[in-house]
């Protein structure tokens, strides 16, 4: 739940000072809310959390978890950098006004159109995932003319607990540079005139609630700092956090203080790139019920006006999540029942045998925990418009990404 939930006076759920049942009237459903105070609770409670334990450290936020501009200038403005993975990316943080030299430039295939973007927008770091693209990177650095820092990713070889569509750091990855390659990518930076070796990077996975993986992998790049003498180096990001009541998430606080005393075994810059643990928790998805499937013996389904194309995360990896009948968020959950989208295809779940007070159509439900991967990860599928984004705080609520519309939809359809 975001931090300032509560049941309010009519007993309804509200958050950010508003009524969830009038958000849903005035902006319609589906629709995406984001709490502004959870997502300022979490940017400062890393800034500070990391400042305290290891000061020469660098928060920034992976904005592949949620990518808008409203949202980046709250995060920006909390003094984050970010992390892009695309051109496309880069492109919206820049319209939030993020400084781009704190700006680091990740993706395992980026085109050399992406390459020119970033160098001519003068990002802090790129992030490098193989040779090919380190090569692509420094020819593209000699035509502009531009130095570049650059972080190698390596595949550090750690199994971090979480699903294996979001883990990204074992032996058998797409990602990063493996380990035993490493001398041969080091000495080909070493040979490119415009290129600079800042540091290394590495991302085991997301949604991992175990530090010690954490830990394994900030001893890898220790012992990398210092055998390649070099400055900077970036843990990733990755910090789960509680989709379900009764999960206990790491503590922030606790792990800046173990990651720093591992990277104090140097005197290098950390950075860390969290995406999900800043925007997380500061999301909930607004549907409305508009049919009930009850098939005795097998199961009841709610059925509600999105799915999968604003939430892709069920039929992605069977996430779990919770829901709350808004007008009765505190109602005895007495009954088992699916969540079932609008969407062409069985597999399009929200919840799957969740628990609710009894829902009937036209009820507004409100899902726990959307604010990360959701709208980052939406689909027009079935040409459905995607929902507005609305931020809510000290009792208002502004749009922050607005509906789609129909004609939308057929923008780029030539005909
Ligand atoms: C390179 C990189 N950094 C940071 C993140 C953010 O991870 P999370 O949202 O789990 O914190 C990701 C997401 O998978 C990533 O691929």
């Amino acid at each position: 739940m975001p931090k300032t939930a509560k049941i309010n006076a009519s007993g309804h759920l509200e958050i950010g000072g508003r009524d969830l049942l009038d958000l849903a009237k005035e902006f319609g459903t589906p629709l995406y809310l984001l709490d502004e105070e959870t997502i300022r609770g979490q940017c400062r409670t890393y800034v500070n959390s990391f400042r305290e334990h290891y000061p020469n450290s660098e928060i920034i936020f992976a904005s592949k978890a949620l990518c808008a501009i409203g949202a980046a200038k709250v995060i920006a403005s909390e003094g984050l950098g970010f992390d892009v993975s695309s051109g496309g990316e880069l492109f919206t943080v820049l319209k939030a006004k993020a400084d781009p030299r704190r700006i680091y430039f990740h993706g395992n295939n980026k085109s050399i159109k992406e390459i020119e973007e970033g160098l001519k927008a003068g990002v802090g770091r790129f992030v490098v995932d193989n040779q090919y693209e380190l090569a692509n990177l420094a020819d593209a650095a000699d035509r502009l003319g531009r130095d570049v820092s650059v972080l190698i990713r390596i595949n550090p070889g750690i199994e971090a607990h979480t699903h294996e569509f979001i883990q990204t750091g074992r032996i058998d990855s797409k990602f990063g540079v493996p380990l035993d390659q490493l001398d041969d990518l080091v000495k080909e930076v070493g040979k490119r005139k415009r290129l600079k070796l800042a540091g290394f990077h590495a991302h085991i996975g997301s949604q991992i609630f175990d530090v010690e993986p954490f830990i394994a992998e900030a001893k890898l790049l220790v012992s990398l700092t210092r055998k390649y003498g070099t400055e900077e180096l970036s843990l990733g990001g990755g910090i789960g956090i509680p989709y379900l009541s009764g999960e206990k998430a790491p503590d922030i606080p606790d792990f800046a203080r173990k990651i720093a005393a591992e990277i104090g075994k140097t005197n290098a810059k950390l950075i860390l790139e969290p995406g999900r643990s800043i925007v997380g928790l500061a999301g909930m998805t607004l549907y409305t019920v508009g049919a009930v499937r009850d098939i005795p013996g097998v199961r009841k389904y709610l059925i509600v006006d999105g799915g999968m194309s604003d939430n892709p995360r069920f039929i992605l990896y069977q996430a779990k999540y919770e829901a709350f009948l808004a007008r009765d968020p505190g109602g005895e959950k007495s009954e088992t029942v699916t969540i079932g989208g609008r969407f062409c295809e069985s597999g399009d779940l929200v919840i799957k045998d969740g628990l609710l007070p009894p829902a009937k159509v036209g009820d507004v439900l409100a899902i726990a925990c959307t604010g990360a991967y959701n709208y980052s990860m939406a689909s027009n599928y079935n040409r459905v418009p995607r929902p507005a984004m609305v931020m809510v705080g000290g009792g208002k609520a502004k749009i922050i990404v607005k509906r789609e519309q129909y004609k939308d939809l057929i923008i780029n359809d030539a005909d």
